[in-house]
């Protein structure tokens, strides 16, 4: 399995980000090794989330000279007395607000994100902060959304993390189409780099009502430039754009709909394009049982019921067979043999083209499934998704193979254009 580095941001503060990146994490960790990254530098929540013995934090990799590595914390033989969260690490954030690193500059920021990218994990989560400044929207993959959370409780949540998605494409596209872009030296015309940009301006007006979404833009880009080069890398970037989503303190289906999941699809396709996939990974039920754990410093997947694992074989796999037991009426260990995965894929087609049915019939699916309401199901279910679409999808596709900052980016986007031209 490729390397990935998965973000979950949220937009707006207290849906649950950190409480969703810790489970997810220690979840993962059962699979591969997993290194969570406490990224809300003002705050450390983890710390205060998670019972940990810290000897080394961001404050010794920051102002000491420590290896990043070696401010990876482990949980502690009384929070894993089993041993079986071996696999799982924390990066905290310091433990008191230093002002230089929760506020750090992009210096800082790439030095750290050249650092993040050597770690030795197989997934690396990253806790974000709420909000949309450059110390969130640096460390979000541009080719996806990362894993956005939102709340059927606060609408103002879905909005925040559909704006996400919206800020986010918007930044790549500027990056594509900026004066130093190999596309404007390539195929050159400072009128067209103009045209795009001055569009653009319009689309991302949200009181310029002319131009609403990416659709129109590119059909208005179509009349004025005809075939042009130009296009190919805007519809590729448009088209191409994933968004992955999980309701946490879900309340049942219809109000989930009706107050996350409908506003959400509908505000990105108003504002953003309709031909973004999106993707459900799930949902987590809201539980006191939750909130006490986290108070408790020990997360609930933590209490999950431990069932051996068998070691033979390939680990992947048996981890996975044993999250899926958990989940009556998901597929089968069958599934994740390659070449059948697709046919037999259940997911297959539920995020398809028309994302509302296909979103209502992943909730209904998910809530017919009796491990719907049980809270660590709940995360079985999305690490089970999670895994089956690092394992199916391209690195960049669903998170990010490396954090990069926008020129090494640019170097990216129009390396494989340039060898298949
Ligand atoms: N599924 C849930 N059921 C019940 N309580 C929950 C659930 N998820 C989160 N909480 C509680 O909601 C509060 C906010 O959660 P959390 O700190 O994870 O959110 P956040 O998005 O990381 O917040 P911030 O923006 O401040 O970083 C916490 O008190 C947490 O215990
Ligand atoms: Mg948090």
């Amino acid at each position: 399995m490729v390397r990935r580095i998965l973000t979950v941001a949220s937009g707006k503060g207290g849906v649950g980000k950190t409480t969703f990146a810790i489970n997810f994490a220690l979840a993962l960790s059962r699979v591969a090794p997993t290194i969570l990254v406490d990224l809300d530098t003002g705050t450390s929540s983890i710390r205060s989330t998670l019972d940990l013995e810290v000897k080394k934090d961001l404050y010794h990799y920051f102002r000491r000279g420590a290896a990043l590595e070696d401010c990876i914390t482990v949980l502690d033989r009384h929070m894993d007395p089993e041993g079986l969260y071996g696999d799982f690490g924390v990066i905290a954030a310091p433990r008191h607000t230093i002002e230089e690193i929760s506020s750090m500059g992009e210096t800082a920021r790439w030095r750290l994100m050249a650092a993040l990218n050597e770690l030795p994990a197989s997934f690396i989560i990253l806790d974000l902060r709420a909000g949309l400044d450059g110390h969130v929207l640096d460390f979000l993959p541009l080719s996806n959304s990362g894993i956005l959370i939102f709340t059927p409780h606060h609408p103002a949540a879905t909005l925040a993390a559909a704006n996400i998605v919206r800020s986010l494409l918007f930044r790549k596209l500027r990056f594509v189409f900026a004066k130093e872009s190999p596309l404007f030296a390539g195929h050159g015309g400072f009128q067209q780099h103009r045209l795009v940009n001055e569009l653009l301006d319009q689309v991302e007006d949200v009181y310029v009502e002319e131009l609403q979404n990416l659709d129109a833009f590119l059909i208005d880009l179509e009349h004025s430039l005809g075939t042009n080069p130009y296009l190919r890398p805007i519809r590729e970037v448009i088209h191409g754009f994933g968004v992955y989503f999980v309701l946490n303190m879900f309340n049942g289906i219809e109000e989930s709909w009706e107050t996350a999941v409908r506003p959400f699809v509908e505000h990105l396709h108003d504002h953003v394009s309709r031909r973004l996939t999106i993707t459900n990974l799930g949902w987590i039920v809201q539980d006191p049982a939750v909130h006490r754990a986290n108070c408790q410093g020990h997360p609930i997947i933590l209490d999950a019921p431990r069932q051996p694992v068998r070691r033979a074989g390939n680990p992947v796999l048996e981890e996975l067979e044993r999250l899926e037991a958990s989940l009556l009426g998901l597929p089968t260990r069958d599934d994740f043999t390659p070449g059948e995965a697709a046919a037999r894929d259940v997911f297959a087609g539920l995020d398809g083209p028309d994302p509302f049915t296909a979103q209502l019939e992943v909730l209904n699916r998910m809530y017919s499934s009796r491990g719907a309401t049980r809270i660590r199901d709940n995360f079985a279910y999305i690490t089970h998704r999670a895994l089956h679409l690092a394992r199916d999808l391209p690195a960049e596709v669903f998170g990010q193979p490396r954090l990069m900052p926008p020129s090494a980016m640019l170097r990216h986007i129009f390396q494989p254009r340039e060898s298949t031209d």
